[in-house]
């Protein structure tokens, strides 16, 4: 025998021999059952204290039958209740399901076939208790709550996606940098908006062979090409009724951005080699690291695609643009690694210098550098807070790698001897100044005299 503690049912009906029959079976079965007579006591008693399940006649004298059901499902839409109708009044039947019953049986019924529909019922209730607790859980970790940062550019982001929560069904297009949070957005978008009980998906478009992105997104059917050995259902198909990831959506192919448009614009498509349209509803959302008006003028994109997704526009700021963001950031992560790591590290926080340092980099990976940097820091740290010497070199520096590559000259790959990069210069100094000297000199930083001496030895008189 389980332990586990009975279910406790309670059963509505006036007709005492099926109240009666009904409480021998379920108790048979392992249920802990009430029996009463009337809509009024029953209403007082479900009030008082819930039961797990309810048996409810629909032809009670006073308070009827729906209107129980309906005041459970007001108190609690995941009891489940089961209406006992009379045989051929399939009417009153259909209208308790519309209104939230369970199920309903109807008379003369079958015992065995009640104690069915009981277990079924727990089961059921089991499960959906199940999902609506993953789904809480996804909340938190997902939700708006983990987007961190005080600064005016992340206000406006958080408040963008709060309206886009709420207004269902728009496209939205997230944009910003590497490493800015346009993963957390979509998600957070997601997480708040009534979809959320219905799938996230997402694909990375960059990730994926151009030729593959067509059949990930839309599916194909058996036989549209060689090597579609069976029907594959796409991520539109899968996120219906929920929202879909586009990332990095300045990658997919023109054929595929034409397909995308037509879906975005009808709500239907169909699957490779497939006939017939299929439906969908799903919010899209794109997200994109590049500038896609670039794109667009070098013809990679099309332009009324991007009008179509930039119906509500987000822009992610670079976290160069909003310092502010950085300390807090900083400690939310310090935070958070603590608790992570729990090897009797508590560190406090930054030194003075670190958070300068930290200040006065520029973050080209953005926040997703930041939380690299930090997580680093602490394994590195044992004492009670982050120093600069717990930093890499390149934020110390305050030059970021991708900087340094930027500079105005590059060192070709096998090398170039300086006098050869002084030559150069200096022709062009002489070219730009249209030959007058004293104007060259300036633009190289050298008296009229050394460049004189430097056009002799390069023998440019
Ligand atoms: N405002 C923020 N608050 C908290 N964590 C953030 C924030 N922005 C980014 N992150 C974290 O930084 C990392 C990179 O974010 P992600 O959404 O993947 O960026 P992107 O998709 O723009 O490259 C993730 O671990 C994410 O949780
Ligand atoms: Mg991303």
């Amino acid at each position: 025998m389980s332990t586990r503690q009975k279910q406790r049912v309670l059963i509505i009906d006036d007709d005492n021999i099926i109240a009666w029959t009904l409480q021998e079976k379920l108790t048979k079965e392992g249920f802990e059952v009430k029996t009463v007579e009337n809509g009024e006591t029953a209403l007082n008693l479900i009030r008082e204290d819930m039961p797990d399940m309810a048996f409810v006649d629909v032809f009670l004298p006073g308070i009827g039958g729906i209107q129980i059901l309906k005041e459970i499902v007001s108190m609690n839409e995941e009891i489940p209740v089961i209406m006992i109708t009379g045989s051929g009044s399939v009417d009153t039947a259909v209208t308790a399901m519309k209104l939230g019953a369970y199920d309903y049986i109807s008379k003369p019924f079958n015992l065995n076939e009640v104690a069915i529909i009981a277990k079924k019922a727990v089961e059921s209730k089991r499960v959906s208790r199940e999902i609506s607790w993953k789904l809480e859980k996804e909340k938190k970790t997902h939700g708006i709550d983990n987007i961190i940062g005080k600064s005016k550019e992340i206000k406006g982001v958080l408040e963008m996606i709060q309206k886009v929560a709420q207004s269902d069904a728009s496209t939205v297009l997230i944009e910003g940098e590497s490493g800015t949070g346009k993963d957390l957005v979509a998600r957070a978008i997601h997480y708040s908006s009534r979809r959320a009980g219905r799938p996230f998906m997402d694909i990375n478009c960059t990730a994926l062979p151009d030729t593959l992105v067509e059949s990930e997104l839309f599916g194909f059917e058996k036989g549209a090409f060689t090597d579609a050995k069976a029907r594959k259902i796409g991520l539109f198909e899968l996120a219906d009724d929920g929202s879909a990831l586009l990332d990095e959506i300045g990658d997919i192919p023109m054929t595929t951005q034409t397909k995308l448009l037509k879906l975005i614009e009808s709500k239907r498509f169909k699957r490779i080699g497939g006939t017939s349209d299929i439906e969908v509803d799903v919010r899209i959302i794109a997200a994109t690291n590049k500038n896609l008006k670039e794109e667009i003028k070098s013809g990679r994109f099309r332009e009324d695609l991007y009008y179509r997704l930039r119906v509500i526009p987000i822009f992610i700021p670079p976290l160069r643009a909003r310092k502010g963001d950085i300390p807090i950031l900083a400690n939310y992560f310090i935070d958070k690694f603590n608790q992570e790591f729990r090897k009797d590290k508590d560190i406090k926080g930054l030194s003075s210098g670190a958070e300068k340092a930290l200040l006065s980099y520029s973050w080209p990976g953005n926040v997703r550098e930041l939380k690299n940097v930090i997580e680093r820091a602490i394994i590195l740290e044992s004492k009670d807070k982050i120093l600069i010497e717990h930093l890499p070199i390149e934020v110390v520096e305050g030059v970021s790698p991708n900087e340094s590559h930027d500079s105005i000259f590059a060192l070709p790959e096998n090398g170039i001897s300086l006098e050869e990069v002084e030559k150069n210069l200096l022709m062009q100094a002489i070219q730009n100044a249209k030959g007058n000297q004293s104007r060259a000199a300036k633009l190289l930083g050298l008296s009229r005299y050394a460049l004189r001496y430097r056009m002799k030895k390069f023998g440019f008189n």
